[in-house]
């Protein structure tokens, strides 16, 4: 059966749009002071100079060459991930397009697929939607708990595939240790499974681990990157790295919505040409770390001991006592907006709001985190 259903984080935009919120902690965009629009208004004028209506034309299924091309020359050597011979980009209109088409490739009615828990409720959605049950393995500050995973898989368990997101998760800001990683992909081999790895925030975090991708030695890692937290959301492009046969198979399925915009896709790889990313990788990953202090200094003196540490991206946790989607029209009315995280467990759900520092600015943190510890006294 499938299941229609609005997602937490979906759900507080929409009840807020009319409302004025002064501290918003829900989105999921970045900082608007770090996407290069002016930039872009250079970029999206040459596109046209040099493209003219080739630029407006159909997009092919896998995406455009020109961005394939340097996402290979100029990107993935600056964020650690490594492409194999055997192995293909295949442009996605944003990363959670490349979950949608990869669940529509890889899951079939009735399977079991190992997430973490908590995990992103919209990342997990596209693979609940085609039939499968989530099966959540606890994570902790070293990321994924493989030693239960392990156990699991030793007592029977068959799953799909694992789904995660290993470096600066989304929804409790861990990062999933060095010896976790090589456990991870020692079980996958072991166990024949393929591991997604859905990793957004890595070009905004300083010195993240290596990616599982890069340590993977037999091509079981389906790569899933993103452009934006580093450029934009509104671009909508990402992409996929795997083999050859799931590459094509993500391309025939693109004929069923024929992917992202050409225009935005030949800016993006211009953008990729002019060298502009290192700076603004550095930029992304200093800003976020100096929110990031100031939030943890807002939950240490507001909800000492009932939050998770954030080590980078954009989220993190806070446990509450209260049903935290009851107290949402509550803190609207204070103008802040959260999103309450309850549902992102996939089982022994925590009552728990989702904390998102990319969108508001450093200056609203401290006293938005001093409004939220008053709507829950209450
Ligand atoms: C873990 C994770 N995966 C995927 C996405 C979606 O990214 P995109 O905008 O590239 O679709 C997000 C956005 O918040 C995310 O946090």
């Amino acid at each position: 059966m499938k299941i229609f259903e609005w997602s937490p984080i979906e759900y507080v935009s929409m009840i807020s749009r009319d409302r004025e919120i002064e501290y918003n902690f829900a989105s999921g965009s970045p900082d608007p002071s770090l996407i290069p629009v002016k930039e872009f208004e250079k970029i999206f004028q040459e596109v046209i100079e040099e493209y003219g209506y080739r630029a407006f034309l159909y997009p092919g299924a896998g995406g455009s060459s020109e961005l394939v091309r340097n996402i290979e020359k100029y990107y993935l050597d600056k964020i650690g991930v490594s492409l194999r011979s055997d192995e293909e980009i295949v442009i996605v209109s944003g990363a959670q397009h490349g979950i949608k088409i990869l669940s529509q490739i890889l899951v079939e009615k009735g399977d079991i697929v190992i997430v973490e828990n908590p995990t992103f409720w919209e990342g997990v959605y596209p693979i609940r939607f085609h039939g499968a049950s989530l099966r959540g393995v606890s994570i902790d500050e070293e990321g994924l708990d493989t030693y239960y995973l392990e156990k699991i898989l030793r007592e029977g368990l068959k799953p799909r595939f694992i789904y995660l997101n290993p470096t600066c998760h989304n929804p409790t800001g861990y990062v999933m240790s060095i010896d976790r990683r090589r456990h991870l992909l020692e079980i996958a081999e072991r166990y024949d499974l393929y591991v997604v790895e859905d990793d957004p925030y890595r070009p905004v975090s300083k010195d993240p681990p290596p990616s599982l991708k890069s340590m993977d030695r037999s091509g079981r890692v389906i790569y899933i990157g993103s452009m934006s937290k580093i450029f934009a959301p509104g671009l909508r492009i990402g992409f996929v790295i795997t083999n050859k046969d799931l590459a094509e198979k993500i391309k025939i399925l693109e004929q069923h919505d024929f992917s992202t915009s050409t225009f935005l896709q030949l800016a993006m790889s211009k953008a990729l040409e002019k060298n502009i990313t290192e700076a603004l990788m550095k930029r992304c990953s200093e800003h976020y770390d100096m929110k990031r202090k100031i939030l943890l200094e807002a939950l240490e003196r507001y909800f000492p001991e009932r939050y998770t540490r954030p080590v980078c991206g954009f989220f993190n946790l806070i446990y509450v006592d209260k049903d935290p989607e009851i107290y949402v029209e509550k803190a609207i009315e204070r103008r802040l907006l959260y999103v309450p995280a309850t549902r992102f467990f996939v089982e022994n759900p925590v009552y728990s709001i989702r904390i998102g520092i990319g969108l508001i600015s450093s200056e609203k943190i401290f006293d938005g985190i001093k409004v939220l510890r008053e709507i829950f006294e209450k």
